[in-house]
Parts: structure tokens; C-alpha cells; sequence
């Protein structure tokens, strides 16, 4: 029988989320300053073939179901669609998904679909391309809107989107944005910002809370919790709009934490196993796959790895400490 990547709180990890690169072409405020970070040498990055050997350990040989590849942006690696098409020839076939700022998207969506990606999560924080230049630094917002309607054509749905509402910078937006995605048919999540970012800049009172957000909502759109399907460990609270069948998410990581129900492992991009976004330690699965590790040795190393997970982020413990790598080194 498959051994399963259980922690000591009976969770069961089956959802692995990939980074593959910690490079970005964008500067959202809330992971990275303008001038940007120092990028992981490219020798420490994972090789294609090493992505995939890992993660071909994780689906045949530890019950991972779900694939998610990430950044950084993961269109900056000109293999996605090779990673992507090896991933989906697994067996059994994993769910597979990106989590994507969208840029490139509008070009690559028809290769992705080809081979075999299941659907995509793009970051939309704004629709001013003012706002758009002061949050992300780059003057990017066409491209990411061209990406979204190409994911949808090329039939990587439900295209779900991503906004981080921050005060005084896009927290006017919130209503704009939801009709904006009920148009076109997306799956619209606020997400309330976490202490992620490289700059350590962020505080609780600037934080948008869940309850923040469905005050915005509530004059422009009746909503009422969704309970035809069971929530499970999904990190996004859902509401229908209007009664449905359209609906948006709320991400509380921060008020409502949902580490409880988490099944989420990460691989960084230079090959750590991560237990936890906000894991202080990494089991560095790339140096034993150099030095000759054999897949059984890699697989027992991922399974430790996932026994010493905690029981959940500590952001509410005064002795919290931010993880040392920002949200785009771990993989979002
Ligand atoms: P699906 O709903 O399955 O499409 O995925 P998702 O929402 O988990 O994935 P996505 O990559 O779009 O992440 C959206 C947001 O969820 C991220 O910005 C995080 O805020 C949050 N998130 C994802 N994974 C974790 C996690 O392990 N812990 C916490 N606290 N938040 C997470
Ligand atoms: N807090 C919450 N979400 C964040 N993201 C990036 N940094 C943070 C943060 N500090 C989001 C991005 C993207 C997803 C992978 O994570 O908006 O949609
Ligand atoms: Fe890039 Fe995503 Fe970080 Fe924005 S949040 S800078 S899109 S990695």
C-alpha cells in the first residue's frame, strides 16, 4: 500500500504545490520591493527532469493527488509545458494546476491546455492600470487581462483570480473587481495579506481583514455561504452571489485560519521540502537527489519531513517569526 505523507495532527498531505522558479516579472508590494530580490543561482534551481523526478516520488509512491506548479512566475521557465505534459502522464493522474500573475499567459494558454494543465489561478489585484503600475511596479495590466480571457478560451476552467486588497491602494476596488470577474465567468478569492513579503513590511492593522472584505461586498451583492459542497481543506471560504450559481472566495489565512484542514506540501524551486508556508525548518530533498539519493531514500526523507509539520502558521503567537524566505522563494 501507498505509505501517505501524514503529520502528527492527522493531517495528510496529497496537494503538492511546486515552485518553479523564485523570479518574477512583477513587484507586488505584498511579496517583493521594486528593485526586486537576489534570485537563486541557477545552478541551485531543480532541473526539469529533477521537477519531475520528485514529483513523479510524490504521486506513484506517497499518495499526492494534486499537482500545483508556482513561482515566482511559472511562465518564466520555458519548460512548463514539457514539466506540465510529464506531470499529466502520471499514473494515477494527478489534478493539475498553475498559479500564474497571468503574463505570457495570453501565448502559452493553448500549449498549456494541449498538455493536459487542468486550470489556472491568476493574480488580478486591480483593474486601473494606475493601481495596477503603483502595486506591481510595471505597467503589466493588459497582459494579464489578455491572459485570463486566453486560460478561459483555451479551457483552463474554472479560471479562478486572486486579489489582495490593501488599504489605501486597490480596498476601493472590491465590488469592481467581483462584477468583473461574474461577466467573464471567473471564480473571484480575496485574499487577505500575509506577512510574506521580502520587506517585512507588513502589520496587522493594514491587513484587509475577511470581515473587511465581506463589508465591502454586502451593499453591491447579497451573498450567502455556499454549503452545497463540503469545504474540505480548501483555503477559500465561498459564498454565492445573488443566490448563485456564480460565487466568490474569501482567503482568510490570517483571521480564519484553516491550518487544520491543511493537505499542502511544497517543493521550493531549489528543491526543499516544505511542510508549511510558514515552516521554519526545509528538508533539502535537491543535495541528497545530487549526491545519488535513491528514490526510496527521497521518498523516506519527504515523509520526515512531513511528520514534523506544526500544527498550524503561529501568525497570532507573540513569539512568531516571518520564514526567512518570501512568498516568492517558497512558492505561493
Ligand atoms: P485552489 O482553490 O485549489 O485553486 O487553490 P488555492 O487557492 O489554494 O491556490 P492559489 O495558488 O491560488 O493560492 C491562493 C491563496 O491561498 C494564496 O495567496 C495564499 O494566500 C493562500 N494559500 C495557498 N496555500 C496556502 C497554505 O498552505 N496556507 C495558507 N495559509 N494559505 C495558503
Ligand atoms: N499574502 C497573501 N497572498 C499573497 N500572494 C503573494 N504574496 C502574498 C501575501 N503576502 C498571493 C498572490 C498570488 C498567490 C500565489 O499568492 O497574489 O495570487
Ligand atoms: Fe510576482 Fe506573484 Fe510576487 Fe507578484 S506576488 S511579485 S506576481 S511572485
Amino acid at each position: 500500500m501507498t505509505p501517505m505523507l501524514n503529520d502528527s495532527y492527522g493531517r495528510v498531505a496529497t496537494d503538492l504545490r511546486v515552485s518553479l522558479t523564485d523570479k518574477c516579472n512583477l513587484r507586488c508590494t505584498y511579496c517583493m520591493p521594486p528593485e526586486g530580490l537576489d534570485w537563486l543561482p541557477n545552478a541551485q534551481l531543480l532541473t526539469a527532469d529533477e521537477i519531475v523526478r520528485l514529483v513523479t516520488i510524490g504521486v506513484e509512491r506517497l499518495g499526492i493527488t494534486e499537482v500545483r506548479y508556482t513561482g515566482g512566475e511559472p511562465l518564466l521557465r520555458r519548460e512548463l509545458p514539457d514539466i506540465v505534459a510529464r506531470t499529466t502522464r502520471l499514473r494515477p493522474r494527478p489534478q493539475v494546476s498553475l498559479t500564474t500573475n497571468g503574463i505570457g499567459l495570453a501565448r502559452m494558454a493553448p500549449a498549456l491546455a494541449e498538455a493536459g494543465l487542468d486550470r489556472v489561478n491568476v493574480s488580478l489585484d486591480t483593474l486601473e492600470p494606475e493601481t495596477f503600475k503603483r502595486l506591481a511596479h510595471r505597467d503589466r495590466l493588459d497582459d494579464v487581462l489578455a491572459g485570463l480571457a486566453a486560460a478561459n478560451d483555451a479551457g483552463l476552467r474554472p479560471v479562478k483570480v486572486n486579489a489582495v486588497l490593501m488599504r489605501g491602494v486597490n480596498d476601493h476596488e472590491a465590488p469592481a473587481l467581483l462584477r468583473h470577474c461574474l461577466e467573464r465567468g471567473y471564480e473571484l478569492r480575496f485574499i487577505e495579506q500575509m506577512p510574506l513579503d521580502a520587506q517585512h513590511g507588513w502589520t496587522r492593522d493594514n491587513m484587509i481583514t475577511a470581515d473587511e472584505i465581506l463589508a465591502m461586498l454586502a451593499p453591491a451583492f447579497d451573498l450567502t455561504p455556499d454549503d452545497r459542497e463540503e469545504r474540505g481543506s480548501a483555503p477559500a471560504e465561498r459564498f454565492l452571489v445573488d443566490g448563485g450559481p456564480a460565487r466568490v472566495g474569501v482567503i482568510g489565512s490570517v483571521t480564519r485560519p484553516f491550518c487544520g484542514a491543511c493537505d499542502r506540501v511544497r517543493l521550493t524551486a531549489d528543491g526543499q521540502v516544505r511542510n508549511c508556508l510558514f515552516a521554519r525548518e526545509e528538508s533539502d530533498l535537491k543535495t541528497a537527489m545530487r549526491a545519488g539519493a535513491s528514490d526510496d531514500d527521497l521518498a523516506a526523507r519527504w515523509l520526515a519531513a512531513v511528520a514534523a509539520k506544526r500544527p498550524g502558521h503561529g501568525i497570532d503567537d507573540p513569539a512568531f517569526l516571518q520564514p526567512a524566505r518570501p512568498m516568492s522563494a517558497i512558492g505561493g
